[in-house]
């Protein structure tokens, strides 16, 4: 048998040649941790999706809808949270201030839920941040600003909730984002002008909110624009700006119900305008055919005072 002073200077030798491996503690960033704590005690899960949350480490024990990165990061030697999976689990609640500390986190998915509540404005520290998916839940209050300093931003979904008050103008600063999915709110106040800045919009969808003021002239900038739904706002009185007709891009106009007036826009020079809807606004006078693309395939018009005959093109 080994004198214990021997087995004692054993046992010290391995428990530093333990501690001292790099790879000996592989765990999640323990203020990762802390966040999806948090994160899940603000919320309500009847059902139970998330009741593993409080077992071991979210990154090695496998937490339910977190993904985390499969190796731990170079710099700190943890693990982190890459995506948050919570689509469609019937959670209500609020939506934590902590998400901000998931700040490797690329896909941020809390669709079809019941969630309340506003969204936190510690979501703009989220900097690798590219799907920002919320919608279909009953979200309130406005959006913050800062939302519009994250640099990967490729798509906002915060369509069908209840998010009211302007949109930000630093949402102009998204360079990376495609997608503005952001109907059937109760945004309110004027187009920013300065959205015409965003070099990568592809889908601009603000119908069914209440949006007033003018349509920014500046919108036939954006190089990228397939889609415009502007549908059910009041833009009480003003007329569609004749640039839009310089969209070359557009592939959908929808201005259904925004009580504008003055002449219809001249689209002849959009090649693959397939969707135009006008109709619902006070235009003065018709859509002269020789003005349409060749590949209309849909197209609304008519209102009080405004009819359209063609055999593309059906009335409504
Ligand atoms: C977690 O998932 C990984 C990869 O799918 C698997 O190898 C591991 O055994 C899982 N761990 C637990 C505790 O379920
Ligand atoms: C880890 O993820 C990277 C990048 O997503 C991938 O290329 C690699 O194959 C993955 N490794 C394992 C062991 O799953
Ligand atoms: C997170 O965001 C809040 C509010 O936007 C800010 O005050 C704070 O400094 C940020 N924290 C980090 C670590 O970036
Ligand atoms: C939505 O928000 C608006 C303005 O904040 C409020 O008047 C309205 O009652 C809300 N609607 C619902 C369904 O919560
Ligand atoms: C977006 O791009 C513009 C022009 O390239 C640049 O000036 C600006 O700094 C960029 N903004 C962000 C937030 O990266
Ligand atoms: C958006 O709101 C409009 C008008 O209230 C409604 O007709 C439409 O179904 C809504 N769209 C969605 C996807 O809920
Ligand atoms: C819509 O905006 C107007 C101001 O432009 C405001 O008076 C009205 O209460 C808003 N309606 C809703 C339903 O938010
Ligand atoms: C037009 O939009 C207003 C809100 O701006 C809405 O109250 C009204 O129901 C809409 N009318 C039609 C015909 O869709
Ligand atoms: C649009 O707004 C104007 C001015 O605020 C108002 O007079 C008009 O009734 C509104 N129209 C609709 C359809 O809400
Ligand atoms: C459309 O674009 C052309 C060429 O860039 C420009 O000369 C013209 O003024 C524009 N028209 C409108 C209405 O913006
Ligand atoms: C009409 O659409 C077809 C198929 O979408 C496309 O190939 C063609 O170029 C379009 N015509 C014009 C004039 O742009």
């Amino acid at each position: 048998m080994l004198p214990l002073y021997i087995c004692s200077a054993i046992f010290t030798l391995l428990y530093f040649a333990h501690v001292q491996q790099p790879t000996a503690a592989q765990i999640t960033a323990p203020w990762e941790v802390n966040a999806l704590r948090a994160i899940r005690g603000s919320l309500s899960d009847p059902n139970g999706f998330l009741n593993n949350w409080n077992r071991g480490d979210p990154c090695v024990a496998n937490w339910t809808r977190v993904i985390c990165y499969n190796v731990t990061a170079k710099d700190d030697g943890y693990f982190h949270v890459q995506e948050l999976q919570l689509l469609r689990l019937g959670l209500s609640g609020t939506l934590a201030p902590e998400l901000g500390q998931l700040s490797r986190m690329k896909i941020m998915d809390f669709m079809w839920n019941k969630i309340t509540g506003s969204i936190p404005k510690e979501v703009g520290n989220i900097t690798s941040l590219e799907l920002l998916l919320v919608n279909g839940n009953q979200l309130s209050g406005s959006l913050p600003d800062e939302i519009g300093l994250l640099p990967n931003l490729n798509r906002i979904q915060i369509d069908q909730n209840n998010i009211s008050g302007p949109i930000p103008k630093s949402f102009a600063n998204l360079n990376k984002t495609k997608h503005f999915h952001m109907n059937n709110n109760s945004l309110s106040g004027q187009i920013p002008p300065e959205l015409s800045r965003l070099p990568s919009l592809v889908h601009m969808l603000l119908d069914n909110n209440n949006l007033s003021g003018y349509l920014p002239p500046e919108l036939a900038q954006l190089p990228k624009l397939l889609i415009i739904q502007l549908d059910n706002n009041n833009f009480s009185g003003s007329s569609i700006p004749p640039s839009y007709g310089n969209i070359t891009t557009l592939l959908k106009l929808s201005l259904r119900n925004c009580s504008l007036e003055g002449p219809a826009p001249d689209v002849s020079g959009i090649p693959q305008l397939g969707y135009l809807d006008v109709s619902w606004n006070q235009l003065t006078g018709p859509i002269p055919s020789g003005q349409l693309a060749s590949n209309i395939t849909t197209m609304y018009t008519t209102n009080k005072a405004c009819a359209m005959n063609s055999k593309n093109v059906y009335n409504k």
